[in-house]
């Protein structure tokens, strides 16, 4: 279909004043795609009627409708309780279980149905197909290990386990005691997972000893003692290290067993074959699980997600953006260590009792035709990844799709912004333009989708996230707070002017940063009992076109997205700073065509000390055992200063415009002027020998780059 339906590009003046919030931003506009009557047809929401239901009207109340989809042992009385701002409490009153709603309640229909479908890297290993009823059977024994070891309702548990079915397993079973689980992302470094121990304050440590990526069989259990390690060094420790093993029986680390504090798993479970654990009946606003971010400071936000809010969110937003159905066999290729797989790998597609396939291994593992064969093979027919994972296949196997006899009704972008051009891969050759895509635009904070259209209602414009979501009122504010109004071509900042029941209640342990951060730049009345006072700032930069929709420029705070992950240049920069010889360090962006961003670092080094390849692998090194491999930077430059202010703060905006090849802008400023052609000259010509200068930059991307980090 035409590409210029919805017209010329949108119209921006060129005198319009460009402040950090308030950008202009030149884009065309792209051609709308309409939902395949196909898809219409059988579409959980086809209807547009729901559109009222969720007016700013009906709020609260219509987030009834979301709760409705799950089983309550009591039901609530009050649906938003405000007393708190912006402690929001939803349907307060009520009493639910989230693992008796994911797993119990579809046994008396769906009892040998799958619920998962766990799909392991080596590719002639076989799936393991583990059905509701088989899935009761292994909650149930394993918390029942829980239970023996003296759990309760409210602890805190670490868990760092790999993509096997063993990691819902855990999840449900804290879950059905009330304890509360905090999965650290397996790639993350033990040092990494023992400052979340400490900081959750868990005693036990869930997680197992290997699993394969890209076709290694790699020793996990080692990351389990530099985390217990760690954590003592917080004051926390750890009393039992519980190992579930990858080939149950056999061990396949190196790493030996600690004495009275490691355990196996499959060791407990023998004592509690058969057990049955009465899931334990917790209010609406207890908290099910942590999870964690990284923020402008270098330590980490504990994201408090509630049990009856947080699950009526994504079993709503399931139905209707995922658009899930009893039969679907639906796949989101995310690991369950993020938030996407919690919301949609776990609690969202089994609560409402579909089956959710879990694969363990990289994407393009042997070869780029793997997702496909998975596809074809488990007749996938609802299909979920992230631009990354779309930038790399179609890089490495632009042609594998049409090789392939699968049929997707429906895909789902998640994480980053996604190019127009990728957008259409992913539209015409992995969905053989039979699907919907859903770009879903949402936080670790949010819980679940906040920006999305209904893929049965919304047309699909490459680009943009679409319209906010069901009962959310999204809103583009300039500095100030007043709105900027849609189709003006300004950016300012997204905020979501309402509570919804997936926001994350707070920072674990930090109540004054969850205010400070989300909250306080726009709430004009601290002491507001009315929620229309507190809108939510996400930190993202957006612009609202004419129709409606909206699109993602990109962070505003000093967190760079690598891939869909968010690092915290604070993070990367202490690490960094505690190699001995290094003085100053600072971490940029740079715009990459897989990735999205990567991170390049620049160091200064003491008085005293010659650059060399030895302080760059320590640097490397120091960041991959504080944070994990996916932090470490594309490349490290060791340089003779930074461009610095009179005041001594680190210009990261010149640095990160010289990474990409753009113009450093105004240096007038500099106390130092003169390093900008220095660092210039060492870096891009570098770069230039690597194969790695940079392509033109958009307009969007540019203007991210040179306004980097100025927002402090
Ligand atoms: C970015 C991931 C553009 C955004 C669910 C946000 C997106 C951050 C999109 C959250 C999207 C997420 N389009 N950008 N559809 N989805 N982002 O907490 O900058 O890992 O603030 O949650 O990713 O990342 P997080």
């Amino acid at each position: 279909m035409s590409e210029d339906v919805q017209g010329q590009a949108a119209e921006a003046s060129e005198s319009s004043e460009s402040s950090e919030a308030t950008i202009a931003v030149h884009w065309r506009e792209e051609g709308v795609y309409p939902p395949p009557p196909k898809f219409i047809g059988q579409a959980n929401a086809s209807d547009p009627a729901i559109l009222d239901r969720f007016a700013e009207e009906n709020f609260p109340e219509c987030f009834r409708e979301y709760a409705d989809l799950l089983h309550w042992d009591e039901y609530w009385h009050t649906t938003l309780d405000t007393s708190d701002p912006p402690f929001w409490k939803w349907f307060t009153g009520g009493k639910l279980n989230a693992s008796y709603n994911c797993v119990d309640r579809h046994l008396a229909r769906d009892r040998n149905k799958a619920a998962l479908i766990w799909v392991p890297e080596p590719e002639d290993a076989g799936d393991t197909v583990v059905t509701y009823q088989e899935l009761y059977r292994q909650v149930n024994e394993f918390a029942a290990v829980l239970q023996d070891l003296g759990v309760q309702a409210g602890d805190r548990v670490t868990l760092h386990m790999p993509m096997v079915p063993e990691l819902p397993v855990t999840m449900l079973a804290c879950a059905r005691l009330g304890v509360v689980h905090s999965q650290v992302f397996a790639g993350f470094s033990g040092a990494a997972c023992g400052g979340r121990i400490a900081d959750s304050g868990s005693k036990i440590l869930i997680t197992m000893d290997a699993f394969y990526r890209s076709g290694d069989l790699l020793d996990h259990k080692v990351k389990a003692d530099e985390a217990v390690e760690a954590a003592r060094k917080e004051g926390q420790e750890v009393d039992r290290v519980l190992v579930w093993r990858r080939f149950p029986g056999q061990y396949s680390a190196k790493t030996p067993m600690v004495e009275g504090r490691d355990v196996f798993v499959d060791e407990l479970l023998a004592d509690h074959k058969g057990a049955v654990v009465e899931p334990v009946s917790m209010p609406a606003e207890a908290p099910l699980f942590l999870m964690y971010t990284s923020g402008t400071t270098g330590r980490p936000k504990g994201c408090q997600h509630s049990t009856g809010g947080y699950l009526s969110y994504v079993a709503g937003t399931s139905k209707f953006y995922q658009d899930i159905h009893p039969e679907d066999t639906y796949w989101c290729m995310a690991d369950i260590g993020w938030i996407t797989g919690h919301s949609y790998i776990v609690y969202g597609p089994l609560a409402l009792g579909t089956t959710t396939v879990l694969y363990e291994g990289t994407p393009n593992y042997p070869d780029a035709g793997r997702p496909w064969r998975i596809a074809e093979r488990l007749g996938v027919n609802i299909f979920h990844t992230s631009p990354t994972a779309i930038r790399m296949l179609r890089k490495v196997g632009p042609d594998e799709p049409a090789k392939y006899d699968y049929h997707f009704k429906h895909m789902t972008t998640v994480g980053e912004p996604i190019e127009p051009e990728v957008y259409r891969w992913y539209y015409n050759t992995v969905g053989k333009g039979e699907a919907v895509i859903v770009d879903t635009w949402w936080q670790t904070e949010t819980g679940g989708f906040i920006g999305t259209g209904l893929p049965g209602l919304f047309a699909m414009k490459p680009g943009s996230c679409g319209p906010a979501a069901l009962g959310i009122y999204l809103d583009i504010f300039d500095e100030n707070g007043d709105p900027i109004p849609k189709g003006s071509g300004k950016a300012g900042n997204i905020v979501a002017r309402n509570p919804w029941p997936g926001i994350f209640q707070t920072i674990w342990g930090q109540p004054e940063r969850f205010v400070s951060t989300y909250f306080a730049k726009y709430n004009k009345d601290p002491d507001s009992k009315d929620w229309h006072d507190w809108p939510y700032f996400a930190g993202d930069g957006a612009v609202q076109a004419e129709d409606g929709y909206f699109r993602i420029l990109g962070r505003v705070d000093d967190v760079i997205n690598v891939a869909g992950h968010r690092l915290g240049t604070k993070e990367l920069e202490s690490s960094a700073l505690a190699v001995q010889e290094v003085a100053e360090a600072a971490a940029v962006p740079v715009v990459d065509d897989v990735r999205g961003r990567v991170v390049e670092m620049y160091i200064a080094l003491k008085p005293g000390y010659e650059a060399s390849p030895e302080i760059v692998g320590k640097v490397k090194t120091a960041i991959e055992t504080d944070i994990g491999k996916i932090a470490r930077p594309k490349n490290i430059w060791i340089v003779p200063d930074m461009p610095k202010t009179r005041s001594g703060k680190i210009m990261r905006r010149v640095i990160a415009s010289v990474s990409n090849f753009t113009d450093v802008g105004d240096i007038t400023t500099l106390a130092n002027p003169e390093i900008v052609d220095k660092i210039r000259d060492q870096v891009q010509s570098a770069k230039r020998a690597k194969g790695e200068e940079q392509r033109e930059l958009s307009e969007a991307e540019a203007h991210e780059i040179k306004s980097y980090g100025e927002q402090e």
